[in-house]
C-alpha cells in the first residue's frame, strides 16, 4: 500500500473543512511538488457545477485560505489544472458510475470523506459497486465517526464491508499536529524523561483545548454532540494516549497504534458513582471574550439546551505505570484564550536541604497552540550573596520551536495528513479498535451523567468554565495552569 495515489477523490468538495483546510493544503503540497505528478483530484459533492465552476470556487477558496507569497501563476496553473468536478447525489446509486468513468482504469485512488455520517453508508456501498473499492483504493474519514460506540460500530461495519483495515484512513486532524508528534520524538528520541515517565516520578498531567469561539455556524451538528463527543472522545484522549502509551519498537502503523489502544482501554471508567466527582460539565452564558461582548450558547442556538460547550475530567489510566497519576482533561468553548498545552507535572523532590526555601517541582509544559513551544521549568539559585539563606527560583528551560525551527514553514495539520493518505502511511491515522476503545469511555460518562441527571453548569463567556472545574483539581490541591 505504499504506491501514491494517481486519484483522489473528495467528497463533500464544496464544503467549509474543504475549502478553509483541505484545498489550500493539497495547494501547499503542490507547490512544494510533493503531489505526484499525475495526480489529480476529483471532487464531487451535490452542488449543480460544472469544473469551470467548481476551478472559480476553488480559486476564491485560494485567495482566502493561502498565504499570498506562497502563491504563484505557475503553481495555480499546475494545481487548479489537476482538478475535475463530478455532481453527485450519494442517496442515488447511479451516480457514481460517472465517477468511475472519471478515475477510469486507475489503480490507485484515494478517498477523501467529508460529509455528513449519514452519507457514509450510501457513499461506500456507491463506490463499492462502481468498482471503487478495489485493492488500490484507500478510504478516509473525517469526523464524527459516529455518536456513540454503536452508531460508530455501525460506519465502521459499513466501511469494513468494502474497505480493509489496512486501506481505512480515519482521520483525527490533531494527529497531523507538528507538536503532537514532536511530543512522541521528545518522549522517545531523548533519555531524559523515560526513567521519570510515571508514578513514580509524575504527580499530575493536565491537557487543556481551549477555544475562544463558540457556536459558530455549525449547531446543527454541535448541539446534538456538546464538548465530550466533539473534542473529549477523539482529540484529547489521542492526546492522552501518546503522553500514556508505552514505547512503541517502531515508528510505523502497527506498532504505534497497538500501544495507544492499550491505554484506551486501560482508562478506568468514569460511571453513575463517580460522574459526579470526576466530571464537569459547563455551558457559556453572555460574557466577553478578548474584550468584546458574546452572546450566550442558548442565545446563539435560539432555544435552551442541554449540550455541554465545556467539559472538565479527572481521568485515570490503570496500569502499572500510571497508577495513582491523575490525568487532568478540560475543554470548552468560549474560554479566555485559544490555547492548546499539555502539563507534565513531575513530582517534588524527597528532601530539600535548603531549609524554608521553597521549591517547586519540576513541570514540563508542552505548548501546541498557538504557539509551539516545549519548556522545562527548573529550579535555580538567585544571583547574590545569600547572607539570608540561598534563595531559589523556578525558571524555565525553554525550546522555542519557532526559533529552533526558523527556516521550516508550519505546515497545516491537514497537509501531512493528506499525504499520507495520498502515498498509504497509516500511523497517524486512528485504527478501529482505538476509536471504539475511545466511544466506549465516553459512552459510560453520558451514561453517568443522564443516570445522575447531571446537567452543564453556567459560566460567563470569558471564563475557565464553570467554578467547580477549579474544585475539581484544587481538591486534590493541584491547580490548572492558565
Ligand atoms: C474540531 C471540533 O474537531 O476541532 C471543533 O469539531 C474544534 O469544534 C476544532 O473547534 C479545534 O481544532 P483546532 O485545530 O482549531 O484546535
Amino acid at each position: 500500500m505504499s504506491e501514491p495515489c494517481t486519484h483522489l477523490l473528495l467528497f463533500g468538495a464544496t464544503g467549509d473543512l474543504s475549502k478553509r483546510m483541505l484545498l489550500p493544503s493539497l495547494y501547499n503540497l503542490d507547490a512544494d511538488c510533493l503531489l505526484p505528478d499525475c495526480l489529480r483530484i476529483i471532487a464531487t459533492a451535490r452542488s449543480e457545477f460544472d469544473t469551470p465552476a467548481f476551478v472559480a470556487v476553488v480559486a476564491a477558496a485560494l485567495d482566502q485560505f493561502v498565504d499570498a507569497e506562497r502563491r504563484s501563476p505557475v503553481c495555480d496553473a499546475r494545481f487548479l489544472a489537476r482538478l475535475a468536478y463530478v455532481s453527485l447525489d450519494a442517496s442515488k446509486p447511479d451516480a457514481f458510475a460517472e465517477l468511475a468513468a472519471a478515475v477510469g482504469d486507475s489503480a490507485q485512488v484515494s478517498i477523501f470523506l467529508s460529509t455528513a455520517p449519514s452519507l457514509f453508508g450510501p457513499t461506500i456501498a456507491g463506490l463499492a459497486a462502481a468498482g471503487l473499492a478495489g485493492p488500490g483504493a484507500r478510504l478516509a474519514l473525517e469526523k464524527p465517526l459516529g455518536s456513540d460506540l454503536a452508531s460508530s460500530r455501525l460506519i465502521n461495519d459499513a466501511v469494513a464491508a468494502a474497505y480493509p483495515e489496512d486501506r481505512t484512513f480515519r482521520i483525527d486532524h490533531y494527529l497531523g499536529k507538528e507538536t503532537v508528534q514532536n511530543l512522541l520524538a521528545l518522549r522517545f528520541g531523548n533519555t531524559l524523561f523515560e526513567p521519570l515517565w510515571n508514578a513514580a516520578g509524575i504527580d499530575h498531567v493536565q491537557i487543556t483545548i481551549a477555544e475562544t469561539v463558540g457556536l459558530e455556524s455549525r449547531a446543527g451538528y454541535y448541539d446534538g454532540m456538546g464538548a465530550l463527543r466533539d473534542m473529549v472522545q477523539n482529540h484529547m484522549l489521542q492526546l492522552l494516549a501518546l503522553v500514556a502509551m508505552e514505547p512503541p519498537a517502531r515508528f510505523d502503523p502497527a506498532s504505534v497504534r497497538d500501544e495507544k489502544v492499550k491505554v484506551l482501554r486501560s482508562l478506568r471508567p468514569i460511571d453513575r458513582r463517580t460522574v459526579e466527582s470526576h466530571s464537569v460539565r459547563g455551558q457559556y452564558t453572555s460574557g466577553a471574550v478578548a474584550g468584546q461582548p458574546v452572546k450566550a450558547y442558548a442565545e446563539e442556538l435560539g432555544k435552551t439546551s442541554g449540550t455541554e460547550t465545556f467539559v472538565a475530567l479527572k481521568a485515570h489510566v490503570d496500569n502499572w505505570r500510571w497508577q495513582g497519576v491523575p490525568f487532568y482533561l478540560r475543554t470548552g468553548k468560549r474560554l479566555p484564550e485559544r490555547m492548546s498545552e499539555i502539563i507534565v507535572q513531575f513530582r517534588p523532590v524527597p528532601h530539600s536541604m535548603f531549609g524554608d526555601a521553597v521549591l517547586k517541582a519540576n513541570k514540563l509544559v508542552i505548548s501546541l497552540q498557538p504557539d509551539e513551544n516545549v519548556g522545562l521549568t527548573m529550579m535555580a539559585k538567585a544571583p547574590g550573596l545569600d547572607r539570608e539563606g540561598l534563595k531559589l527560583r523556578s525558571v524555565p528551560l525553554h525550546i522555542g520551536m519557532d526559533n529552533a525551527f526558523a527556516d521550516v514553514r508550519r505546515r497545516i495539520a491537514y497537509e501531512r495528513l493528506l499525504l499520507d493518505l495520498i502515498e498509504g502511511k497509516q500511523t497517524l491515522f486512528v485504527r478501529r479498535d482505538e476509536v471504539e476503545a475511545q466511544w466506549t469511555w465516553i459512552d459510560q460518562i453520558r451514561a453517568g451523567w443522564e443516570a445522575t441527571d447531571m446537567a452543564p453548569k453556567p459560566y460567563a463567556a470569558g471564563n475557565w468554565g464553570p467554578p467547580a472545574a477549579i474544585a475539581l483539581t484544587e481538591r486534590n490541591g493541584v491547580s490548572w495552569h492558565d
